[in-house]
């Protein structure tokens, strides 16, 4: 399956269709939703849809620095169920990393729930052995360190052949 991934803009037509999507996979489950609060912070992070043609597949959220920290944190990863496992995580995972890096970023931090730990393993994060509490379920911190962006050529061929060769080490999130 062909997958394309844009930036969305904060407070669009198509942000609110992610944080649906996000609400469904994300929050539901939980017996959870999300607060104005919650996403009104969200004003000042970058979004990425993943598309299958027109449709919505998939949402990550991206967390700049703030003030002397240098770290990026990914957020809020949902692929739609129908969706899973045709390497759209894979898809959007790459493409927030060349975002991160494109904007010199050294490092990514997540909150990885337990059950995807997996998953970012694979893509080169390495998992702090704590364990914690976050909106009710078992997660941990996860960290990758970035290398700087490719020359210009070697980045668009490295883009048509998406998810990355990654060669990375540490890196994270949260939910
Ligand atoms: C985790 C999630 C984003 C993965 O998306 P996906 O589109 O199904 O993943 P992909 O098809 O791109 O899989 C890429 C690789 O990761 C592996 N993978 C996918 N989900 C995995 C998981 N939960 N645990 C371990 N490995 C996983 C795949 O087997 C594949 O491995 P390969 O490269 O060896 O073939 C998706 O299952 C999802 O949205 N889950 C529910 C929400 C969630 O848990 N989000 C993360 C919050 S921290």
């Amino acid at each position: 399956m062909e997958f394309r991934t844009r930036p969305v803009a904060y407070g669009s037509v198509g942000w609110h269709e992610t944080v649906r999507l996000r609400d469904a996979v994300l929050r539901t489950p939980l017996g959870l939703a999300f607060s104005k609060a919650e996403l009104e912070q969200e004003a000042s992070q970058l979004h990425l849809g993943l598309y299958a043609g027109t449709t919505l597949a998939g949402v990550v959220v991206l967390v700049p620095p703030t003030s002397d920290s240098r770290i990026w944190k990914l957020r809020q990863m949902a692929v739609a169920p129908a969706f899973r496992g045709k390497r759209g995580g894979a898809t959007l995972i790459a493409a927030a990393e060349r975002e991160m890096r494109d904007q010199d970023a050294p490092e990514v931090m997540l909150h990885a729930r337990e059950s995807a730990v997996g998953f970012y393993t694979g893509h080169g994060y390495l998992a702090e052995d704590r364990v914690f509490e976050e909106v009710t379920i078992a997660h941990r911190c996860m960290w990758k360190t970035l290398d700087p962006t490719p020359p210009a050529s070697v980045h668009e061929d490295l883009q048509e052949k998406t998810p990355l060769a990654e060669t990375v080490n540490r890196s994270a999130i949260d939910i």
